[in-house]
């Protein structure tokens, strides 16, 4: 559970945000930011989810991982610990976090499938090729394992005929964009009540 954080507001929860990719979710975390502080965002290369962020002006950190997992792990830890987050939203950041990182940090996941179904990083083809009728997203507390935490919210997302995994990914991250935001809310008002 989030700790009571120092911050001024009882609801102004500061959170700290890891990307990889086109960041359509953070952009969707930055437009209904109430509530909460987006700190920075984080990645692990330069991606348009940092680009986003800067046009936004949030301070962005990039930790590139070359090589050595170990020093790349505890320069992840160094890098968010820095900004002080109640809260770390993993938002289809594409990397394993370390077992420091998690235990030091309360860090949630969104994951664009029902878990425990289709873990890993080809949710949506893996659900696509089982012949699912319906998938979905999952926001979860990220563990030691990969996918492998105690689920928060999920939402139930149907596979349409003729459904690409493009198609279908597009879909579900309609419902993943509501459901962070959602979560996020929700997260942070309980940990000051
Ligand atoms: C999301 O579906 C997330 O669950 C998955 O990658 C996608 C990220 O999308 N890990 P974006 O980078 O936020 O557009």
């Amino acid at each position: 559970m989030v700790g009571v954080s120092n911050s001024i507001s009882p609801t102004h929860n500061r959170v700290v945000i890891l990307v990889s990719g086109t960041g359509t979710l953070l952009q969707a975390l930055i437009d209904a930011a109430q509530g909460y502080e987006i700190l920075a965002v984080v990645s692990d290369k330069y991606c348009k989810a940092i680009q986003r962020a800067t046009v936004a002006n949030i301070p962005t950190v990039v930790v590139p991982l070359e090589g050595d997992r170990d020093a790349w792990n505890a320069q992840m830890v160094e890098t968010v610990a820095g900004f002080d987050p109640d809260l770390v939203v993993s938002a289809g950041f594409m990397r394993i976090l370390g077992p420091e990182f998690v235990h030091r940090f309360t860090v949630i996941n969104t994951h664009p499938a029902l878990l425990p179904s289709f873990p890993g990083a080809h949710a949506v083809r893996d659900a696509l090729n089982y012949g699912v009728k319906i998938t979905g997203t999952t926001v979860h507390r990220v563990d030691e394992g990969v996918d492998t935490g105690p689920i928060i919210a999920q939402r139930a997302v149907p596979v349409e005929p003729g459904d690409t995994e493009e198609t279908l990914h597009e879909r579900i991250k309609i419902e993943e964009r509501q459901l962070i935001v959602e979560v996020i809310k929700s997260f942070t008002l309980e940990s000051h009540e």
